[in-house]
């Protein structure tokens, strides 16, 4: 039976779940076979993340007001049918998602006016328009009343295999992928307090599906929505 979504607000698609499940490149695929939006939350909490680390380098002495103070710089400009975060008006994509501030992201992340203002810049993105919105909450805090709500997993030496292949364009060796799977549990580990599977969310292992497969799979669940 189809699930029902409320006709008089906008659909909101929720796909949530750890690091390197494959969350944005499902969640931008499925916008675009849809025609619609894709906001990716990961993407706030990096680049609030990557305007505190231009002031203040050790994120062991960061607070609260300094960071939501930094973040004051970040703004969201619709692109290409999705949403990307500028630092001070100008994109930042390879500061975003390099090391110093992937590994500290979860600090920032953590702290609740952080997580406020983030949920404030999505619930607006999201305000006007059809969107699928990626994270590790937007289900189950962000957006209770999400349409249609997923929890993507997979096998961590998958997820780290995944992640370097994509960084490094190769296959990666067993010794990079054991690194690589320790760096992905400390920020499961880190995160874990902020990562919320809604009830109710549909749960799929992507270990063994191709991107393809998955997508398939969520563009279904959404055509499946009535929305009369
Ligand atoms: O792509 P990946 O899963 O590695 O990370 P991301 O989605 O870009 O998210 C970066 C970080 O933002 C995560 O490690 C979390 O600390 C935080 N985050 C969060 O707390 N809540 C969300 N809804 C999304 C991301
Ligand atoms: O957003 P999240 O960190 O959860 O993952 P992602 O950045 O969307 O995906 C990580 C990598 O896994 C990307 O290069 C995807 O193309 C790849 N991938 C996938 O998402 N799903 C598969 N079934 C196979 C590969």
């Amino acid at each position: 039976m189809p699930a029902t979504a409320d006709p008089s607000r906008p659909l909101v698609i929720a796909i949530d779940g750890p690091a390197a499940s494959g969350k944005s490149s499902t969640a931008k695929r499925v916008a675009a076979a849809l025609g619609i939006r894709h906001v990716d939350s990961g993407a706030l909490y990096r680049a609030a993340t990557a305007a505190m680390l231009r002031l203040v380098p050790d994120e062991t002495t960061w607070t609260e007001a300094a960071v939501l103070a930094a973040a004051q710089a970040v703004t969201l400009e619709p692109v290409d049918g999705t949403f990307r975060p500028l630092l001070d008006g100008a994109a930042a994509e390879a500061e975003l998602r390099g090391v110093a501030v992937t590994s500290r992201v979860s600090v920032a992340a953590r702290m609740p006016g952080v997580r406020a203002w983030a949920n404030a810049m999505i619930r607006s993105a999201a305000a006007a328009h059809p969107v699928v919105v990626d994270g590790r909450d937007m289900g189950s805090v962000v957006f209770p009343e999400a349409a249609v709500k997923v929890f993507l997993v997979a096998d961590p030496q998958e997820r780290a295999r995944r992640r370097l292949l994509e960084r490094h364009g190769r296959e990666p060796s067993p010794a990079e992928v054991a690194a690589e799977v320790a760096e992905l549990v400390r920020r499961d580990v880190a995160d874990a307090a902020q990562t919320i599977e809604a009830p109710g969310a549909v749960r799929i292992d992507t270990t063994g599906l191709t991107p393809e497969g998955q997508v398939e799979r969520i563009v279904a669940l959404a055509r499946g929505v009535d929305r009369s």
